[in-house]
């Protein structure tokens, strides 16, 4: 088993994340675990280096965090282990063997669901030469950096969030997807606390993204789209922001109650980029 005291623990940038070196995901001892477990809670993203988890490992090492959940699509399970989505842009046979453009805006994930996934995990399996970063923004100091009028402005309203493109003024329908898509995977409206507290920390965090947050519960259009335009503004200030450039072997993790992520796209083929991913239930945003 890997112990503690052979792992080293980073930070990666000033704003949050945290890398592990030297540690085994497939066989962390409980103590190694807790410690990981920690920091990842602290700092919001974690990357354990030079790992190669195979499908069923990784839905091991993401079961110690909880219970797993599937996309509300499965056009992108893996066949023989249904855990695991794939993103994607290779194509076989004429077809994408996983979702391309996965997370092309910010957005935290499954934020759309009335329990939306606490964690995503993430196996690096090919890197691309060019592309394909991930970045994140720390929606706790995003909450905390607030002025006190705003802050007291938010306590209390409870954001709209929607999957489908098709409801939201701030998004285009994807191309590649025709719009019974959204008919067809997109549950009702689910309604979360634009500020919510972390469960394990008790940290307060901005909880709304362009991606899915479509409006303010009791309050009109006239007010609601400003405001929300002015916190997504706010959540898009470089000084709260990580850019994850991938390394061949990483494990990346994040807390979808604390970060906001995007895809940054760029990936063109031969080049192929190709990550396995798992997600971790979570519980009603409170
Ligand atoms: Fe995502």
């Amino acid at each position: 088993m890997t112990q503690t005291e052979d792992i080293a623990i980073r930070p990666l940038s000033p704003v949050l994340g945290v890398e592990v070196v030297g540690a085994d995901a497939s066989r962390l001892d409980n103590a190694t675990f807790e410690r990981l477990r920690d920091a990842f809670h602290r700092s919001c993203v974690l990357v354990v280096r030079d790992q190669s988890l195979t499908p069923p490992q990784q839905v091991a090492f993401s079961r110690r965090f909880g219970e797993l959940e599937h996309h509300i699509s499965p056009l992108y399970q893996m066949k023989d282990e249904p855990d695991v989505m794939i993103l994607s842009n290779e194509v076989v046979d004429g077809k994408l063997v996983g979702n391309p453009d996965a997370g092309s805006d910010w957005h935290s994930d499954q934020a759309y669901t009335d329990e939306p996934c606490a964690y995503t995990i993430l196996q690096s399996v090919r890197v691309p030469k060019a592309g394909g970063d991930t970045a994140f923004t720390n929606m706790v100091t995003a909450y905390e950096t607030l002025s006190d009028s705003m802050k007291a402005r938010l306590d209390g309203l409870i954001g709209i969030h929607n999957f489908s493109r098709l409801k939201n003024p701030r998004m285009k329908p994807l191309d590649r997807l025709d719009t019974s898509y959204y008919e067809k995977y997109s549950p009702p409206d689910a309604l979360h606390p634009l500020v919510r507290t972390h469960p394990h920390t008790g940290r307060k965090a901005l909880y709304l993204s362009p991606r899915s947050t479509i409006g303010i519960r009791d309050m009109d259009d006239s007010q609601a789209q400003p405001l929300l335009d002015e916190l997504f503004d706010h959540i898009d200030d470089p000084a709260l922001v990580y850019t994850h450039k991938w390394r061949e072997g990483d494990l990346l993790m994040w807390d979808n109650r604390s970060v906001n992520h995007i895809a940054l796209g760029g990936v063109k083929l031969p080049d192929v980029r190709r990550i396995h991913r798992t997600t971790v239930v979570g519980e009603r945003p409170f």
